[in-house]
């Protein structure tokens, strides 16, 4: 069934001290806070997991990698495989953010490899897409969110790809402040969920988690969640403060 989600994607942000004190904080909110079916994710660097999961209750938040190696295991000096994500309590890990598209040139057939040595481990990927400003402008953006799944995604088997939750980010919006509006959200989100039932079936299209993310706050977050095909948020720098991050799981 689809689940309602919301992420926090910590980036390359706090020390591990500041990072435990943050997801206790979450943890703690949490605890004391109805929120329904909402499942909460915390995405911290690589070298907080291992402390992060210890003060988590599990059955209140899960933890995410923010990234996994493409290959399984040997040398590849500073990389973080799957197995190692996993071995360190992780559930989730996401793959294929725009930063690591931009900035690490992360191609569609890397990121693939990456999704199917998460799944191999039982780690679920948190898939990211979405198109950069000039692409929007130039009305290309269905078409490189199109081709980001085909790439991507969509050579996994139907019990491969039920696994999967889809975050589409519109680039433009990532860390500016300038939030895609409701309408925006929902087409993209209608047209990704559209393409998974030509290729798939209805049953998976409807299964399948989608969430937007780009400057997601308390203050807009409920009016994106509102959409049909909007499940929830993957939130940067508004998962930085325990209680903006609240806020935000609060909003369905
Ligand atoms: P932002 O980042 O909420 O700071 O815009 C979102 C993301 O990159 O996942």
């Amino acid at each position: 069934m689809r689940k309602k989600i919301v992420a926090g994607n910590w980036k390359m942000n706090t020390p591990l001290q500041e990072g435990i004190e943050l997801a206790k904080s979450v943890n703690n909110l949490l605890r004391t806070t109805n929120i329904g079916d909402v499942v909460v994710i915390l995405a911290p660097p690589f070298t907080h997991i291992t402390e992060i999961v210890k003060v988590l209750d599990k059955n209140i938040v899960s933890v995410s990698s923010q990234n996994c190696a493409s290959e399984h295991k040997g040398a590849y000096t500073g990389e973080i495989s799957a197995e190692m994500v996993k071995s360190t309590g992780a559930k989730y890990a996401i793959i294929g953010h725009s930063e690591r598209r931009t900035y690490y040139k992360e191609d569609n057939l890397t990121l693939n490899k990456k999704v199917k040595l998460a799944l191999e481990n039982n780690l679920i990927p948190i898939f990211c897409i979405g198109e950069l400003l000039e692409e929007r402008k130039a009305n290309n953006h269905f078409n490189i969110v199109k081709n980001q799944l085909e790439e991507g995604l969509f050579n996994l088997v139907s019990e491969e790809f039920s696994k999967i939750i889809i975050a589409y980010e519109p680039v433009w919006a990532i860390g500016t402040g300038e939030v895609a509006t409701p309408e925006q959200a929902q087409e993209m989100h209608k047209y990704i969920r559209d393409l998974i039932n030509q290729k798939y079936n209805s049953q998976i299209a409807d299964d399948t988690t989608i969430l937007y993310g780009g400057s997601c706050k308390p203050s807009n977050a409920k009016e994106l969640f509102e959409n049909p095909d909007v499940d929830g948020g993957l939130i940067g720098g508004a998962s930085l403060k325990a209680e903006d991050f609240l806020g935000i799981i609060t909003a369905f």
